[in-house]
């Protein structure tokens, strides 16, 4: 099979395509014949030695990429609900070695939900990693409520399309930040205010907030800080956070939390729902063939990406 394996940490353009064995298939796994891979500022960090590379260096080969949709050609004898011919989609093993830039994949059946019937690959591919950090951050660990206000950040990219959408759908008022070019983007959502971060520093344009979902750093971090109110829950999926963060944040009387997304089978039923009945919409900006995928991690690395950016296989 094909499969972009990543031999020295040099960036997209580093990645090499090779052919190589298929993935065999274990007990508790499943082998997928992979139509679409959704793409995410992870696999460009780790491209350059960054985020996961120290984690996976050690692996031959070291092939990127966690967000597949596709069809199952395997089954391992002791995976349930799930049989050759099946359309699944998932984020594969992260934070471990997904290995997704490849014609066939090897998936752990507890990562993967099945496709619902009006979508497609590609919108499915999109609803993976960014939809399940929205989901992991706002809803399982936020848990947001009717009425509070929830500020988000980069709201027009991956992750913060997923996030306007499901703190809409749990009666949140949504406040969303982006470049001016994604207002209606972002509006579309269900945002109830938009704030274009280049005209405005939204810390003096808008009212305080019970949660911030942040995703743009250190002083970033410390800037949403300002805007949550007493008892409310700064979530950065971003940077780390320092100690005078936390004396900060300690003083006022807000909760900060670092959350890594974890693969989740279940979580990506409660998103194939979702999609299905249109309470979930996947933002496909634009698609790549299989050969262009390096280029098309330079565009993700570039910036200003609306919604999702998907390699077709
Ligand atoms: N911890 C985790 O588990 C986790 C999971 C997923 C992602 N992340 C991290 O979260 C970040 C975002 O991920 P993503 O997949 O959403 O990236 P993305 O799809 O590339 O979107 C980033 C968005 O940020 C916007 N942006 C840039 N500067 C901004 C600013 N100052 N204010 C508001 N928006 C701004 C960009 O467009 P405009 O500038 O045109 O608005 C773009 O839409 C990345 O650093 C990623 O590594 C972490």
């Amino acid at each position: 099979m094909k499969a972009y394996t990543l031999p020295t940490p040099s960036g997209p353009e580093g990645l090499l395509l090779r052919d190589i064995a298929r993935p065999t298939v274990t007990p508790g796994s499943l082998i997928i014949r992979v139509h679409a891979i959704s793409l995410n500022p992870v696999d460009v960090k780790t491209s350059h030695g960054k985020a996961m590379y120290d984690k996976l260096r050690h692996d031959d080969p070291l092939i990127l990429g966690w967000d597949v949709a596709g069809e199952v050609v395997e089954t391992g004898s002791n995976v349930e609900g799930f049989a050759v011919g099946d359309r699944v989609f998932g984020m594969i093993d992260f934070p471990g070695h997904g290995q997704a830039y490849a014609e066939y994949v090897r998936a752990d059946g507890h990562h993967l939900a099945h496709i619902p019937e009006n979508i497609g690959y590609e919108a499915a591919a999109a609803t993976t990693l960014a939809a399940l950090t929205a989901w992991q951050n706002l809803i399982h660990l936020a848990k947001i409520k009717e009425g509070q206000r929830v500020l988000i950040h980069a709201a027009g990219g991956g992750v913060g399309h997923f996030a306007v959408q499901l703190a809409k759908e749990r009666g949140a008022y949504v406040i969303a930040t982006s470049s001016g070019s994604k207002r209606d983007f972002v509006l579309g959502l269900g945002a109830d205010e938009h704030i274009d971060y280049n005209e405005h520093k939204f810390e003096e344009a808008i009212e305080p907030v019970d949660v911030v979902l942040d995703s743009l750093g250190p002083d970033h971090l410390l800037r949403s800080l300002r805007v949550v109110k007493s008892g409310g829950h700064l979530f950065t999926i971003a940077a780390g956070i320092s100690d005078s963060l936390k004396a900060q944040a300690n003083e006022r009387n807000v909760l900060v939390t670092h959350h890594l997304v974890q693969s989740n089978g279940e979580e990506m039923i409660s998103l194939a729902a979702r999609l299905s009945d249109g309470r979930l919409k996947a933002h496909v900006s634009q698609t790549y063939p299989f050969d262009q995928l390096p280029h098309a991690l330079t565009d993700l690395e570039a910036g200003g990406t609306q919604g999702k950016r998907i390699v077709v296989v």
